[in-house]
């Protein structure tokens, strides 16, 4: 007779329909089931420790026998004062001992985290694959069992700082409805020999108990570099001797204080890897003690081990499988290419997930969500402008645009006001941007040429590289700026032409172009300029193989430049340097040339940054388009000149004709 089909099982169905965006229901997952189970056993615990006793004393009534359990025995106290001192220094010794050798985690039940998967905004990539890991996690069982997959044990999170590491995995633990302990990498560290070592075991040893009572645990480990570091002799990427077919295009970075790192040397902790006895070993030995047995389960193997030592061979008692922790440990760093290679390998944190930047679709999502929290006026709610504020904050973290609304209601606040504005949001920006404006007396000369200077730089990029977005010009002091531009690009992109990168030299040459067209002499003013204009020629001549060389320089091996960044390499080399060199002199000669044409431009924006110190986005564009369309200024006819010309003419006229 044929059977009929087993059904599916309800977790595995549920595995397969939870899909990208669903979290598996707890309640039927495997570690639901698991704790439930573990909270019944911990009840009939309970039952029988309180219920025992309380049996006797029952006992002892009924049969009129009762006792005072709290009577006090006589004790002769001048016999037992010096043992019991004894006692004290020995106990106090060895809880000291347990206390600097203890696991350094701060432990958060899930009820307690305020932060649910609704709150991660703005990365939906790396959410989709937080969601999928959920899921492996609270069907461990299944997966493993019913599908013969290795469930996720690590996962490494990587990113900059305020992307959101931490956020994610707090949101994690409390969507799987498990405790998470949070540790930071350097609370492990101490003082004692072996310590470090001894809290990690620590560490472990909670996880896999806590796994075990609870049916799953979330381990986070904040900054992992701080004991993770590069071992010696590892000093290579965890991908070397794979065979690379890969080629990674990038774009590049064109701003001075983000330049293009030259292949970075992986960081090595050496006191952390030497001196305290290989943490990084206890590391990588303790992500492979997940499935080791604890408790009642250790003491019965090592029973079953010495039976089976006294056994013959073929009466030998097979020993117990010890049940499989369900554990994820989160890792979270800056930069993964400082930690061991061994810790990336399949089986530890194997899966490393981006935390990069937000794209503008992203901060869209995220102004959306903060400002649900803080108080706004309505011209807030509006569509155009969260798009706008969502274009202008290309390169923001979630974190800085968070800081940048509390900044903002900072700005309402001293406004009187208990909402934030968009005047208040533009303020916070421009602060955080570009620091609060120290307003100093300039001399009427510095002003005039400090505003000559500037209204130089957004000409010509007004002329030259219109493409480019005009947000601040300022001439009031902010840091060491005396005065400012600031221009973005006018869309997200994440390459940059020939055409972009060369418009950039244009934009930095113009402060100083202008005050030799306007003043005759240059100042120290186009300092910053020209470092600015000196690293973006050296990326194209050295990494961007845009200047008739396709040689780059990041490729320098074993030379005396080969610690510093792609621009020291340029600059080291004698025909970098000719190239960046002809660059520049080349930029400069084309911007000269169209701010000679154009003086009644600069004038203007000079004249009107004088009178403001500062203009904001299209007040930049309209002075500007103000005085195009009212063209130069009738040249200036020298009536007195003129007649003198006319009268040596005749003169001249009049000795010929003599
Ligand atoms: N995707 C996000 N959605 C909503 N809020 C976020 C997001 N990312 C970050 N935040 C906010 O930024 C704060 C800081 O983020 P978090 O502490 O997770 O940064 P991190 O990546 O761990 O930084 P670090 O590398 O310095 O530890 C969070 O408390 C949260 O308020
Ligand atoms: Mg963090």
């Amino acid at each position: 007779m044929e059977r009929p089909a087993t059904p599916a099982k309800p977790v595995v169905n549920s595995l397969l329909a939870a899909g990208e965006d669903a979290v598996l229901s707890f309640e039927r997952a495997d570690v639901g089931v698991k704790r439930e189970s573990q909270r019944r056993r911990r009840l009939w615990r309970l039952a029988t420790y309180v219920g025992l006793p309380s049996f006797y004393l029952w006992y002892r009534i009924l049969d009129h026998r009762p006792f005072n359990i709290f009577a006090v025995p006589n004790i002769n106290w001048v016999m037992w004062a010096p043992l019991l001192f004894l006692v004290v220094i020995v106990v106090g010794y060895v809880v000291f001992m347990l206390y600097v050798r203890r696991s350094p985690h701060t432990l958060y039940r899930p009820e307690q985290i305020d932060v649910r998967l609704d709150d991660v905004v703005g990365i939906d990539a790396v959410k989709a694959e937080v969601v999928r890991s959920i899921n492996l996690f609270l069907a461990h069982k299944t997966f493993a069992a019913e599908m013969g997959g290795q469930p996720r044990r690590g996962l490494l999170f990587e990113g900059l700082p305020g992307t959101g590491k931490t956020h994610t995995a707090k949101a994690m633990a409390a969507e799987a409805g498990v405790p998470f302990l949070f540790v930071s990498g350097t609370s492990f560290q101490s003082m004692f020999y072996g310590a470090t070592a001894s809290k990690i075991r620590a560490y472990f040893k909670t996880l896999r108990k806590i796994a075990f009572a609870e049916g799953g645990v979330i381990g986070f480990i904040e900054e992992i570099d701080a004991i993770g570091g590069v071992r010696h002799g590892m000093g290579m990427s965890s991908l070397d001797g794979v065979a690379q077919s890969v080629t990674c295009c990038g774009s590049l970075e064109s701003l001075p204080a983000s330049y293009l790192q030259a292949a970075a040397s992986p960081v090595t902790n050496n006191y952390i890897s030497d001196s305290t006895g290989g943490v990084v070993n206890e590391l990588l030995v303790q992500m492979q003690s997940f499935d080791e047995p604890m408790g009642f389960m250790r003491f019965y193997a090592s029973m079953v081990n010495a039976l089976n030592s006294l056994l013959p061979v073929h009466w030998q008692v097979p020993s117990p499988k010890p049940p499989r922790a369900n554990i994820l440990l989160i890792a979270a760093t800056n930069r993964s290419d400082s930690l061991d290679p061994a810790l990336l390998r399949p089986g530890r944190f194997d899966r490393a997930l981006n935390f990069n930047v937000p794209d503008q679709a992203g901060r869209r999502a995220l102004v959306g969500h903060f400002l649900a929290k803080k108080a706004h006026h309505d011209e807030l709610d509006e569509p155009e402008r969260r798009d706008i504020f969502a274009g202008v904050t290309q390169g923001y973290t979630p974190v800085m645009i968070e800081q940048l609304f509390d900044e903002a209601l900072v700005n309402a606040v001293r406004r009187g006001d208990n909402k934030m504005n968009w005047k208040d949001v533009e303020g916070a920006r421009l602060t955080l941007h570009i620091g609060i404006g120290q307003p100093v007396g300039y001399t009427d000369h510095e002003k005039r040429l400090i505003a000559t200077h500037e209204a130089g730089h957004a000409t010509t990029a007004y002329l030259m590289a219109p493409e480019r977005r005009l947000e601040i010009l300022s001439i009031i002091k902010r840091r060491d700026a005396l005065g400012m531009l600031v221009h973005g690009d006018s869309e997200e992109i994440y390459t940059r032409s020939r055409k972009d990168m060369i418009g950039l030299i244009q934009i930095a040459m113009g402060g100083q172009c202008a005050e030799e067209i306007f003043f005759g002499d240059v100042s120290t003013g186009p300092a910053g300029d020209l470092l600015y204009a000196t690293n973006v020629a050296a990326q194209m001549v050295g990494a961007a193989g845009m200047t008739g060389t396709l040689v780059s320089y990041a490729a320098i091996q074993g030379s005396t430049f080969n610690n510093t960044n792609i621009v020291g390499r340029v600059l080291g080399d004698h025909d970098g340097r000719n190239k960046v060199e002809e660059l520049l002199q080349a930029q400069k000669l084309a911007v000269k040339g169209a701010l000679e044409g154009n003086q009644h431009l600069v004038a203007a924006l000079r004249d009107a940054l004088m009178e403001r110190n500062e203009l904001v986005g299209k007040e930049i564009t309209a002075v500007l388009d103000a005085a195009r369309d009212a063209g130069p200024p009738p040249a200036v006819i020298d009536l007195v000149a003129a007649e003198r010309e006319r009268d040596r003419q005749q003169e001249r006229e009049s000795v010929v004709t003599t």
